[in-house]
C-alpha cells in the first residue's frame, strides 16, 4: 500500500465532515468516507475518526489506522478508553470548536511533512506483529462479547477481517503465523490462524476482493460458538470424554444462532459457521451434510481449519509440521475435497518452508 499526502475523514456525521473537508482542502487534499467503508488502498498521511454512534467501530478504526502508522485525530466523548489504548492518537471532544479541530489536524499534517513519523513498514515481522496485535484485540472483544450474549456487527467484523487481509498481502502467511503464535489464548490464536490461511487461500486463488473478505470473515468467526462452551471443556488439557465431546460439538450450531440473532450477516457466513465440521461423505456434524450439499466456501474454511488445528500446539500433543499435516489431510480424502487440498498446497503451503509433501 502507498501513503499519500492526504487527509482522510471517517465520519458518521456527514455534514460536519463536509465542513471540515472544505477547510482542510485549502491546505491538503482531503477525502471523506463513512465508517462502514474500507480504508482506501492509497493510505492517507493523517486521518480523522469521528464515529460517535458505535464505540466498537470507532475503536476498530483507530486501531486499524494505528496499525498502518497513520497519524490520527479522534473526535470522541470516550477519550479515556481510546486514548489509553492507542497513545499515538490525538483526541478531542466530539463537540470541540472547529478551529481547535483544524489546528490539531494541521499540526499532525505538519509533523508528517517534517518527517516526525514512523515510515509505514514493508513486509516485516514487526509490521505483522503490530497487525496481529490489533487483530488479536479485536478477536478478544468478539469472543468476550459473544460469551456475554452480544455479537459484533458486520461492520466490526469487517474491520477485523481487513486487518488480516492487509497483513497477509503485506507480510505473507508465514510471517502472520509466526506473529499470531506469540499470543497465548489458544482459541483466539486459532481463529486468527484460520482467518490468515483463508485470506492467503482466497488471495492465492485470485478470488474477487468481496469473496476474499467473505471467506476471511467467515473463517475469523467460524468457532464463535466456542464462546459459549464451558471453559473446563474448552481448555481441558487432555482428550475429551464422549460426553464432553458432545458438548463441544454444539459449537457450530451455537455460533450460527448467535450470528443469526445479529442482523446483517449473509447466509454464506452462517453456513460456514454452522457447517465447518461437515465431511463430504456425510460423517461430520451437526447435520451430516454430504457432497454437493456442502458449499465451496464451507469446504475452503474446513481445510484451513483442520490444517490450522493440526499444526497448532495443544496441551496433550505437539504441533505437526505443515507437510505432515497436509499428508494426513490427503489421507482423509474423500471426506475432504481433493481438488481444494491440492490448491491449498499450491497457493498456501508453498509459502511455508516445511510444507513440501513427500
Ligand atoms: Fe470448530
Ligand atoms: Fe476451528
Amino acid at each position: 500500500m502507498t501513503q499519500t499526502n492526504t487527509v482522510l475523514i471517517v465520519s458518521d456525521r456527514p455534514q460536519l465532515a463536509a465542513l471540515l473537508a472544505r477547510a482542510v482542502e485549502n491546505v491538503v487534499a482531503c477525502r471523506c468516507i463513512e465508517p462502514g467503508e474500507p480504508l482506501p488502498a492509497a493510505l492517507p498521511a493523517v486521518a480523522v475518526v469521528d464515529v460517535s454512534r458505535n464505540a466498537a467501530l470507532a475503536r476498530a478504526w483507530v486501531a486499524r489506522l494505528h496499525a498502518s502508522c497513520i497519524a490520527t485525530l479522534q473526535l470522541t466523548n470516550q477519550a479515556d478508553a481510546i486514548g489509553r489504548a492507542v497513545s499515538a492518537t490525538r483526541t478531542l471532544r466530539a463537540d470541540a470548536p472547529r478551529t481547535m479541530v483544524l489546528a490539531t489536524l494541521f499540526g499532525l499534517v505538519d509533523s508528517r511533512r517534517t518527517g516526525e513519523r514512523p515510515v509505514p513498514g514493508a513486509a516485516t515481522a514487526a509490521r505483522a506483529e503490530n497487525l496481529a496485535r490489533v487483530a488479536d484485540a479485536m478477536v478478544t472483544r468478539v469472543f468476550e462479547a459473544a460469551g456475554a450474549g452480544r455479537v459484533l456487527t458486520p461492520a466490526e467484523a469487517d474491520a477485523g477481517t481487513e486487518v488480516i487481509l492487509e497483513a497477509i498481502s503485506e507480510c505473507g502467511i508465514r510471517t502472520w503465523l509466526e506473529a499470531v503464535e506469540r499470543h497465548d489464548q489458544q482459541l483466539y490464536q486459532h481463529s486468527l490462524s484460520v482467518a490468515g490461511y483463508a485470506a492467503a487461500f482466497g488471495t492465492g486463488l485470485g478470488l474477487p476482493r468481496a469473496d476474499q473478505m467473505r471467506l476471511a470473515r467467515a473463517a475469523l468467526l467460524h468457532d464463535l460458538g466456542k464462546a459459549k462452551i464451558p471453559l473446563e471443556i474448552l481448555n481441558k488439557p487432555g482428550r475429551l470424554t464422549p460426553a464432553e465431546m458432545a458438548v463441544m460439538q454444539t459449537h457450530p450450531a451455537i455460533g450460527a444462532d448467535l450470528l443469526r440473532d445479529q442482523e446483517g450477516f449473509d447466509a454464506q457466513t452462517l453456513q460456514v459457521v454452522r457447517h465447518h465440521h461437515e465431511m463430504l461423505d456425510g460423517s461430520g456434524y451437526p447435520d451430516g451434510l454430504a457432497g454437493a450439499a456442502i458449499p465451496d466456501l464451507v469446504r475452503l474454511v474446513t481445510i484451513c481449519d483442520i490444517h490450522s488445528a493440526l499444526t497448532e500446539r495443544r496441551p496433550y500433543r505437539d504441533r505437526l509440521p505443515h507437510g505432515q499435516a497436509h499428508a494426513l489431510m490427503l489421507d482423509m480424502v474423500p471426506r475432504l475435497d481433493a481438488d481444494l487440498l491440492r490448491a491449498f498446497e499450491r497457493v498456501v503451503l508453498q509459502a511455508i518452508p516445511d510444507a513440501a509433501v513427500a
